[in-house]
């Protein structure tokens, strides 16, 4: 896409590197997706305090309306989250990330997006879970993607957020034997809880567990938040 010649020189600058940043992204995941569905398409399996949330957000959204797996990978928050009772669909930046949730999941519907400019309209979702989806954001886009969070959750729909703790940036450079360009952030809590207040959603509980064990997952300190948006419940 080309960038508007309306803003400054500087915010041009900013705008084209963080499409260069998702464009990347978006050719990293592709290039990983089908190992990436192979070893993790299972783990909630693995996973019982990821589990135990993904069953307490189904039930808090009951009925109100449909949720969004929002940077769904190969969809398998989005099945779970349907097996409880959720009325779900995923969203991904990532086309073979994409292919792979349709091949695991036939019944449910994956669209292609990005979360820093959702084409949905405001007060449509019931809730969002988002698990792991920031990984890949700079700092500087976190104020958008929570704005669009926001902005697409119903009055008093509800957010589920997870993410890896610590201050590290990590480049892997290569991820199952495959080369990989983006780098994954981590993040304190007490940052992120005010970053979704600055969205404008309040938050109701942090969760936070030390990593299972390396044959389940990355050796990192996980974070899980409950944010609702306020209005009628
Ligand atoms: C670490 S994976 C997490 C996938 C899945 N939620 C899980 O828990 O395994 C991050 C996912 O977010 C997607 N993603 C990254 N940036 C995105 C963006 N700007 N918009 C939509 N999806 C994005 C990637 O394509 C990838 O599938």
């Amino acid at each position: 896409m080309k960038t508007p010649t309306t803003r400054s020189a500087g915010t041009e600058v900013q705008v084209e590197k963080e499409e260069e940043r998702l464009a990347t992204v978006r050719a990293d995941y592709d290039r990983i997706a089908d190992a990436y569905a192979a070893r993790l398409a299972k783990e909630l399996d693995s996973k019982p305090l990821d589990r135990e949330l993904l069953l307490r957000f189904a039930a808090a959204v009951g009925q109100r309306g449909v949720v969004c797996d929002l940077g769904c990978g190969p969809g398998h928050v989005a099945c779970f989250l349907c097996e409880a009772g959720a009325t779900v669909f995923g969203v991904d930046l990532s086309p073979r990330m994409l292919d792979e949730a349709r091949r695991l999941n036939p019944s449910i519907p994956f669209y292609e997006a990005n979360m820093l400019a959702l084409n949905l309209a405001d007060g449509t979702l019931a809730g969002v879970a988002a698990f792991y989806s920031i990984v890949n954001l700079s700092p500087a886009s976190l104020p958008a993607a929570f704005g669009e969070m926001a902005r697409v959750l119903i009055p008093g729909g509800l957010l589920l957020l997870a993410f890896h703790v610590g201050d590290e940036v990590v480049c892997p450079r290569e991820l199952w034997g495959r080369p990989v360009e983006m780098e994954f952030f981590f993040h304190r809590p007490a940052a992120i809880e005010q970053l979704l207040r600055e969205a404008g959603l309040g938050i109701e509980e942090v969760i936070e567990r030390e990593p299972y064990g390396p044959e389940v997952e990355h050796q990192s300190r996980r974070a899980y938040i409950f944010a609702r948006k306020p209005g009628a419940a």
